[in-house]
């Protein structure tokens, strides 16, 4: 027996970038993915300063949906989806990100793409930013850390509201806000378009360009939901639960900062409010920032409806000999591998039961609907001489997490709306640019190099899915 709602969501996520291809089709301007060049589990990507000569932008043709998406969709309709999760390429609609009118064939684009979902009875899961803005945005104003971002987004969230408002009903803001909490200077990039200069402090910048992000998330939220008061509009965030690697007190409270660090702005967003703590570490280390009352009272009337997020591992944490009293960003520069677990073959840990903890975690301090719109396993497929790819390690990753979803639900009470597995169609990775780790359902014939006929196949798990979806998440066999 189902342990799932009637009507729940079951779908597949992908981003624009990493998918559509298309880059300069029909006005589109260029985006900050468009910069990243290809890179591999142990060679970083490279965020080039524009497009230069010689150069492998994976982004720029990616498995070309732009031109597949008819044929595209009829698949995902034929895998039975009931959703389906993307984003809207900002410089589709806003090339350059500061127009006073945006680009009508780019807007054409999205309606044509939600009509063929519709046509299939296909509800349309809508990012508005996934990982993507104008690089001229970049160039021109500093990305995030400029305030001038707050009008370009709310502009751009204001336009595809109104376009969409009859095709599109669930809406996210930004793709895991909370990535750059970590400091990472990819993740800085994707997250914000920022770049931190040698004599500059990270921690301010990033607290600064994630604050008008919130700002303009909940301005969007406000706005969303005067256009259409029917919207379901979420924030989404990166959710990797960190556990102590003793029961040391140190090491629990070690783990706990951690879990703070990366997840305040699920405060922010879902209760309108920064957590007392990182008010206490704004004034003891004086950053000053740009924050006045009214942005405050901005975050306060514009609390999501719900709580989409990824989920793909878990982290073990590990305090230092002499770790400070004081809060710290970031943390996890001393996590340990969890001996419990085994990794995917990009060093993942796989912990399906961290899934379930996420989801008490999440629906106990917020008590709001849970969405988790990407989980999945990046991993090499084999093609065999027929023809086929037989992943039964995809399955195996993708039904084990399904059964600790089912667990949340029906005795955990958690309210749980739907689940879309990441990249259920091959795409580029985020992280690397790379196109053999695979996460897909749908096999995409391209490889790293960029070869390929970019044939569309359906892997084993295709039919697995198509049955768990048929059943709505009785037959997991
Ligand atoms: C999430 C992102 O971080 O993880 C996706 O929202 C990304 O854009 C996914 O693709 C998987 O990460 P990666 O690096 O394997 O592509």
């Amino acid at each position: 027996m189902t342990k799932f709602p009637e009507g729940f969501l079951w779908g597949g996520a992908v981003a624009a970038h990493q998918f559509e291809g298309g880059w300069q089709a029909d006005g589109k301007g260029v985006s900050i993915a468009d910069v990243m060049t290809a890179g591999s589990n142990e060679q970083v990507r490279k965020i080039t300063n524009g497009i230069l000569p010689g150069e492998n932008y994976p982004n720029h043709e990616a498995i070309d949906f732009y031109g597949h998406y008819r044929e595209d969709v009829k698949l995902f309709s034929e895998l039975g989806l009931k959703c389906f999760r993307t984003s809207i390429a900002w410089t589709r609609i806003f090339p350059n990100g500061d127009e006073d009118e945006p680009n009508e064939a780019g807007l054409k684009f999205y309606d044509d793409l939600f009509d063929e979902l519709l046509k299939y009875n296909i509800e349309p899961v809508i990012t508005l930013s996934h990982f993507e803005m104008p690089y001229h945005l970049v160039t021109e104003y500093g990305g995030w850390r400029n305030r001038k971002m707050i009008d370009f987004f709310v502009k751009f969230a204001d336009v595809c509201f109104k376009r969409y408002q009859h095709k599109v009903k669930y809406w996210m803001t930004f793709n895991e806000i909370n990535n750059q909490t970590g400091l990472n200077e990819w993740a800085l990039f994707t997250n914000s378009g920022v770049q931190v200069q040698s004599d500059e402090d990270a921690e301010k910048v990033m607290y600064q360009a994630a604050h008008y992000e919130a700002v303009a998330s909940a301005l969007a939220v406000q706005i969303g939901h005067s256009i259409n008061p029917d919207f379901q509009i979420g924030c989404m965030l990166a959710m990797g639960p960190t556990y102590p690697a003793t029961s040391a007190p140190a090491d629990v409270m070690k783990a706990e900062r951690s879990m703070q660090a990366g997840y305040w702005l699920a405060d922010v967003q879902c209760k309108g409010r920064y957590p007392k703590w990182l008010q206490r570490y704004f004034d003891r280390r004086q950053f000053d920032l740009d924050m006045p009352l009214s942005d405050l009272d901005v975050l306060q009337a514009g609390k999501v409806d719900y709580i989409g997020f990824s989920y793909y591992a878990s982290h073990v944490i590990k305090a230092a000999e002499d770790e400070p009293a004081d809060f710290m960003t970031p943390t996890h520069n001393l996590e340990v591998p969890n001996p419990a677990l085994h990794r995917s073959d990009w060093g993942w840990e796989i912990d399906p039961v961290g899934l379930r903890y996420a989801l008490n975690w999440f629906s106990e301090r917020y008590d709001l609907p849970l969405f988790i719109v990407e989980n999945g396993l990046g991993a090499f497929d084999q093609v065999t001489d027929e023809g086929q790819i037989h992943d039964d390690y995809r399955i195996g990753y993708l039904r084990q997490h399904i059964e600790q979803m089912a667990l949340a639900v029906d005795v955990d009470g958690v309210d749980l709306m739907g689940y879309t597995p990441w990249g259920f169609i091959d795409l580029v990775s985020a992280g690397t640019g790379q196109m053999d780790k695979r996460y897909g359902l749908i096999y995409v014939d391209k490889n790293d190099a960029g070869e390929g006929t970019l044939a569309r196949g359906k892997k084993d798990s295709f039919d697995w899915f198509h049955k768990v979806i048929a059943s709505n998440g009785a037959d997991l066999s």
